[in-house]
C-alpha cells in the first residue's frame, strides 16, 4: 500500500531545510548503495555524519513520532536516522529493491519494512524526479509537494527518473514496523482510520465502538512483534 502523508514539516519548516541543504557538503550517493543499486545510482547524497543531515533528521524523527497518520500507517517498532539526497543535471536512480537489512549507528540491524521519501523541493522547481513505485497494481509516480512524504513497501521495486532541470532534494529512510506483513499492516491502518470516523460520529462510548476497538487491539497484539 502507498501512503501519503501531507505537511510532515511546516512551510517554516521546509523553508529551513531547503537553506541549509543547500550550502551542504554532498557527495556521490553510491556511498550508501548495495551492490547492486550502486550500479543504477547516480545522484548526490549527505554523509550521514554530516552535522547538518544529523540535526535535519533528528528533526524529522521527532515530526514522525508526533504524526498520527504516520503513526497508525507504519506502526513503527524503529526507524532509521534520516538521509538526504539531491538530484540535478540528469541525475536518476534506476529500478532497484532497497536493501533488507541496515545498520544502525548503535550497530544494530533494522529490517526495512517500509520505505519513505519526504519531498524537500517545490515541484515546480524541477522536472522529472519522479519516484516511480511498482506494486501489483502497477507502477505509480509519485511527486509531492515540499514538506510531504509517500510511504511504501520496501519490497517494491522503485526508481527515480532523470532530473531534466532544476534540483530535486529529498529525505529518505526506511522504518521497522511492529507490524512485518504489509497486508496485516494496511487492514490494521483501514480499521483505524475507520475507527477515527465512526468515534466522530457515535462518540467514544457506544458499546461497538467499545468491541471494535478491542477487535483492532487484539489484532495487533496477535500481529505485532514488539
Ligand atoms: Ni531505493
Amino acid at each position: 500500500m502507498l501512503i501519503q502523508i501531507e505537511t510532515v514539516l511546516t512551510p517554516e519548516q521546509v523553508a529551513r531545510f531547503q537553506a541549509a541543504l543547500d550550502t551542504a557538503g554532498w557527495a556521490d550517493g553510491r556511498m550508501t548503495a548495495g551492490y547492486q543499486s550502486a550500479l543504477a545510482k547516480n545522484n548526490l547524497q549527505l554523509p550521514d555524519s554530516d552535522p547538518v543531515a544529523r540535526a535535519l533528521g533528528a528533526e524529522i524523527e521527532r515530526a514522525l513520532a508526533g504524526n498520527l497518520l504516520f503513526q497508525s500507517a507504519a506502526l513503527p517498532a524503529q526507524v532509521f536516522p534520516p538521509l538526504f539526497n539531491r538530484y540535478a543535471g540528469d541525475h536518476s536512480f534506476g529500478t532497484h529493491v532497497d536493501n533488507a537489512l541496515r545498520t544502525l549507528p548503535s550497530g544494530l540491524r533494522l529490517r526495512t519494512d517500509l520505505s519513505a521519501t519526504l519531498f524537500l523541493s517545490d515541484p515546480e522547481d524541477y522536472d522529472g524526479g519522479e519516484l516511480v513505485i511498482e506494486d501489483v497494481y502497477g507502477a505509480h509516480a509519485v511527486k509531492l509537494p515540499a514538506g510531504s512524504m509517500i510511504l511504501y513497501p520496501a519490497t517494491s521495486l522503485h526508481q527515480v527518473t532523470p532530473v531534466t532541470r532544476g534540483v530535486r532534494t529529498a529525505s529518505f529512510f526506511w522504518i521497522q514496523s511492529h507490524v512485518r506483513d504489509d497486508g496485516a499492516r494496511a487492514l490494521l491502518f483501514d480499521m483505524d482510520l475507520a475507527l477515527q470516523r465512526l468515534r466522530g460520529e457515535v462518540g467514544d462510548g457506544h458499546e461497538s465502538m467499545v468491541a471494535l476497538t478491542g477487535v483492532y487491539h487484539n489484532l495487533l497484539r496477535r500481529w505485532a512483534e514488539a
